[in-house]
């Protein structure tokens, strides 16, 4: 046979390969799990499908402190269900009292997602999941991450109830880190914000804001926040600078870290604004305390800097709008957040 037979022969055996077995598509087959109004169905990854056992398993290793490396961290010091998943913290405080240098965001809809991280530096719930675990102002005492995981693992597999968890979840006593971010990050999925007063609203329901809600609705558009935070999660997930910290001599330059492109000098991703009202204090250094302050410095124009988005500019809004807007954005609490 010629190397040209030869490699038909092979791509046709290829193509006519069942690219997953049977046993395989039951696997993935999402069990039904309904979102609230006003939220889309969430994507689940291919090789991330939801079942409740998951989920479930998720939940316990969400709140054990028993994966830091001291046993006093877990994910919820830092995302706590009465502080709407986000951290009273300006910036969080990990493992031993340790300071990082950001302030820790809601989870509610991180489900949505493409970009993890206020610089946007993890592309999966499952791949941002491993970031905390193996990171020495968070949950380990470890410098290197791949030990940190290694250490993680070995603590997970050590509690006897895990490892038959995971048999039933994951086929297997292993609790490698893959198989804890799976499972965290499937926990996360599950925590929504949707059916609040602006979604009912939306859908019909005239009654479901007040009038000065649906006044402050219409500051919100234009006033051009809407132009960054929009669609159902009010975000986008582009990355903007909008000047907060850049009164620091060397402040945070956020996305350009990462990427190094000019244009991203000094931005962040624009977060969600669904359950604002209990996610204080604001923005990606914690800076701002309450909704009015956020208000006062979108008012003001922000803090003029070399690359500030053209849109950040003196709003002039009166005492009434500003009152208003902040009735707006107190009608995007939905169910889990009352
Ligand atoms: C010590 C506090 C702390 C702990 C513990 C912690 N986080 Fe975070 N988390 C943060 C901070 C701070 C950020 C933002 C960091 C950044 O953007 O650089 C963050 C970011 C995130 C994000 C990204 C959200 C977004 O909108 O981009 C998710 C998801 C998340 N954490 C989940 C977890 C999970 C899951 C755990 C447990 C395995 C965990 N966190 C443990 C403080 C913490
Ligand atoms: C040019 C795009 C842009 C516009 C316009 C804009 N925002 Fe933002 N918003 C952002 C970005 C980016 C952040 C995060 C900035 C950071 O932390 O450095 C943010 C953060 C916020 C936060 C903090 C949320 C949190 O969880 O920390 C609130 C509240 C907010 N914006 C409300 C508004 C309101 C109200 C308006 C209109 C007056 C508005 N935004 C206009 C891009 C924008």
């Amino acid at each position: 046979m010629n190397l040209k037979a030869f490699s038909l022969c092979l791509a046709a055996i290829l193509i006519s390969w069942p690219a997953l077995t049977k046993g395989d598509v039951a696997k993935i087959k999402a069990e039904p799990f309904a979102v609230p109004l006003g939220l889309p169905p969430i994507p689940w990854p291919i090789n991330n499908q939801y079942t409740k056992k998951k989920a479930d398993l998720g939940k316990l290793l969400y709140f054990d402190k028993r994966l830091s490396s001291n046993g006093t961290v877990s994910c919820a010091s830092c995302h706590s269900i009465p502080d709407a998943f986000a951290d009273r913290n300006p910036v969080s405080e990990g493992i031993l009292d340790r300071k990082g240098s950001r302030h820790a965001p809601t989870i509610f809809n991180s489900a949505y997602l493409t970009h993890l991280f206020w610089d946007g530096r993890a592309s999966s719930l499952e791949e941002q999941c491993k970031g905390p675990l193996a990171n020495p102002d968070e949950m380990t005492l470890s410098n290197n991450p791949h030990a940190a995981h290694i250490e993680c693992h070995k603590r997970v597999q050590n509690i006897p109830e895990y490892r038959s968890l995971f048999t039933e979840v994951f086929g297997s006593a292993e609790c490698s880190i893959d198989d804890v971010a799976q499972a965290i990050a499937t926990y996360e999925r599950t925590i929504l914000s949707g059916n609040s007063p602006y979604d009912r609203y939306k859908s019909g329901d005239t009654k479901a804001m007040t009038q000065e809600q649906i006044k402050g609705y219409q500051v919100f558009t234009n006033a051009g926040c809407s132009n960054c935070h929009f669609g159902f999660n009010f975000t986008d997930g582009r990355f903007l600078n909008i000047g907060i910290g850049m009164e620091d001599p060397s402040p945070d330059l956020g996305r350009y870290n990462i990427t190094k492109d000019p244009k991203d000098w000094g931005a962040f991703k624009i977060p969600t604004l669904r359950e604002v009202a209990n996610t204080f204090p604001y923005m990606h250094d914690g800076s701002l305390k309450t909704l009015e302050e956020v208000i006062d410095y979108y008012d003001k124009g922000g803090i003029p800097n070399r690359n500030l988005h053209p849109l950040i500019k003196p709003l002039h809004l009166s005492l009434e709008d500003k009152k208003s807007l902040i009735a707006f954005l107190n009608a995007l609490t939905g169910e889990r957040g009352k």
